[in-house]
């Protein structure tokens, strides 16, 4: 059931559709043994729906975790990001695939890449559910991307609000917002 105060922008099965192509595309252009880094906690759902697609796709990964502070219960970046929780994998030499929820400022995961390039992993890749592109503060770009989101503040499949809403299956706008276009 849609909560009223939530307006559906990609439905589950819109999402499952691209999450299928999404893999093949990650498979058809990155190592099989590949490590992937999920950034929570929003790419939890994400993360779980997209290892079973790179699964079928043929690929052989391995998965890790990595807590970032980020937010809090705020909904614009503070710009100071710390490490909550650290990956525990061997990262040097490894083609790293880091996944977050949604590509906004870019600093967490400008933060992330840079560190994980500096523990000397061979390449790091970047691969994001939603991107607000046009929101960049920093200079980074995902190299795969599951939908362009537009300017507004989303929920569900993982992204909350004050750690509300992460357990919807689709992805909503809540309340009225102004429209970006
Ligand atoms: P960035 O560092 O500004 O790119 O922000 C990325 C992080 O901000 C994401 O991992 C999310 O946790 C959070 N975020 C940005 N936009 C939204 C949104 O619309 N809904 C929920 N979380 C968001
Ligand atoms: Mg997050």
């Amino acid at each position: 059931m849609t909560p009223s105060d939530v307006k559906v922008l990609f439905s589950a099965e819109e999402i499952a559709a691209r999450v299928h192509v999404l893999a093949r595309e990650i498979a058809a252009a990155v190592d099989h043994n590949c490590l992937l880094v999920a950034i929570l906690k929003g790419s939890f759902v994400f993360s779980a729906d997209l290892i079973r697609e790179l699964h079928d796709a043929g690929m052989r990964p391995q998965i890790d975790f990595l807590t970032l502070s980020s937010y809090g219960e705020a909904t614009q970046s503070s710009g100071h990001i710390e490490v909550v929780h650290d990956v525990t994998d061997r990262v040097r030499a490894r083609a790293v695939i880091l996944i977050d929820d949604i590509l906004e400022s870019g600093r967490t995961l400008a933060y992330a890449k840079t560190m994980l390039l500096d523990r000397g992993a061979e390449a790091v890749r970047v691969c994001v559910f939603l991107d607000k592109r046009h929101k960049r503060k920093v200079p980074i770009e995902a190299d795969f991307v599951g939908f362009e989101c537009p300017d507004k503040f989303v929920v569900g499949y993982g992204l909350d609000h004050a750690h509300y809403y992460r357990e919807l299956p689709y992805v909503g706008v809540i309340g009225d917002q102004p429209r970006a276009d």
